[in-house]
């Protein structure tokens, strides 16, 4: 066993491997040196630079109309809780569903013990997709604040209908806000045709980039208050916290080895192409559900149309624990997969998986054919065993 290569499946957790490019990158930040923003010596302004062309770089991958809307932050969490601590106030309604990750369920469960109004649109228990019809009459029940939908499920890859979504909430006078952990840097997605006004994503998933990123898209004229108040680098005479963004919500010294790793990430994906990335998303995610579907004894979850879904993929084995099947996996051929629930007990519950929740695969772009087949294998020798 110890002669096996590993062959990682749990890119939904964290994409790997990188392009070489991007250890290149977060290397050389590291050895150059250098706070972006803090004076004006040569390494600073490099520095300031690489952070500037990163923001660039996300206003080009999902035509943004300009970089300084992006707010760089630790992690896609980080950015959806500015997004809703910063805006929602006592009494402020929002719609959601009830196929969120944690990372938008409990910043809303904290905001409704101070008075904010949460309303969950149920989804739809096999394809875990959310009617549009459904969240348009959620929202106009009552005067709503906010519409948050994830994008595209961690657990069972259900991608929303939110196409229309940003456009119908700004006819209403409601704000529109994607959590794109699991669609950013994997489906196309261009902010001014979806019209969001917050979007939020981590950097080390589809975007390719170190653990440590992420970003939230803050539409121009959407005021948020900050939660993290500092040096900035800018209006240093001041004890006042600067209004103009990204400074705003930026304070303190920026992950710069993390976001120059991430612009590297970002510069492969637009050279590579999101169709040419997606397509090789659906590719793998086929490839998957027709094996583990002809499988006797394996349960799939998630939308049948592969157009729909995102490349994460969850199932089970007939009397066999989730669990019990990712340490197989492992054991037997170092295959690594997330099991149980995936941060999103919410999402599980939608499915009926809760609360042991599935076995997830979730391939990325460069996995192999021959490592979906070697999965496939495994799973099917389990199979004969229960
Ligand atoms: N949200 C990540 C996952 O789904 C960590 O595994």
């Amino acid at each position: 066993m110890s002669q096996m290569e590993p062959i990682y499946l749990d890119n939904a957790a964290t994409s790997h491997p990188k392009p070489e490019s991007v250890y290149d990158a977060v290397i050389d930040a590291l050895r150059s040196g250098g706070s972006p923003g803090r004076g004006h010596y040569r390494q600073t302004m490099a520095a300031e630079r690489q952070v500037f062309e990163t923001r660039e770089a996300l206003s080009e991958l999902f035509n943004a109309g300009g970089s300084d809307r992006f707010v760089f932050g630790p992690n896609g969490t980080a950015a959806i809780n500015l997004a809703l601590f910063g805006l929602l106030k006592p009494g402020d309604r929002v719609v959601t569903t009830t196929v969120e990750h944690n990372a938008v369920s409990r910043p809303l469960r904290a905001l409704q013990d101070r008075g904010v109004v949460v309303e969950k649109v149920a989804a739809d228990p096999q394809s875990g997709i959310v009617s549009e019809s459904d969240l348009q009459q959620a929202c106009l029940r009552e005067p709503t604040r906010l519409l948050v939908v994830n994008h595209c499920s961690n657990v069972i890859g259900s991608i929303q209908p939110i196409t229309n979504m940003g456009r119908w909430c700004h006819d209403h006078d409601i704000l529109f806000m994607l959590d794109g952990a699991q669609s950013a840097g994997m489906l196309p997605i261009d902010f001014q045709a979806l019209n969001v006004d917050l979007f939020a994503a981590p950097g080390h998933k589809g975007l390719l980039g170190p653990q440590g990123t992420g970003f939230l898209f803050v539409k121009e004229g959407i005021e948020l208050t900050p939660l993290i108040y500092g040096g900035t680098g800018a209006n240093s005479h001041s004890d006042l916290q600067p209004q103009f963004l990204p400074e705003r919500f930026e304070s303190g010294t920026h992950n710069l080895p993390g976001l120059a790793g991430l612009r590297a990430g970002l510069t492969f994906l637009i050279k590579t192409g999101i169709p040419a990335i997606r397509a090789r998303e659906v590719e793998l995610t086929d490839r998957i559900l027709t094996g583990l579907a002809g499988i006797e004894g394996v349960k799939l979850y998630g939308p049948e149309d592969v157009m729909m879904r995102g490349g994460a993929i969850s199932f089970n084995v007939a009397n066999q624990d989730p669990a019990e099947v990712g340490y197989a996996l492992d054991q037997q051929r170092r295959i690594s997969v997330r099991v149980g629930l995936h941060c999103a007990p919410d999402a599980h519950r939608s499915i009926n998986t809760y609360p042991t929740g599935t076995v997830r695969v979730s391939p990325g772009y460069f996995t192999t054919d021959a490592e979906i087949e070697s999965f496939l294998q495994v799973i099917q020798e389990l199979s004969g065993k229960s």
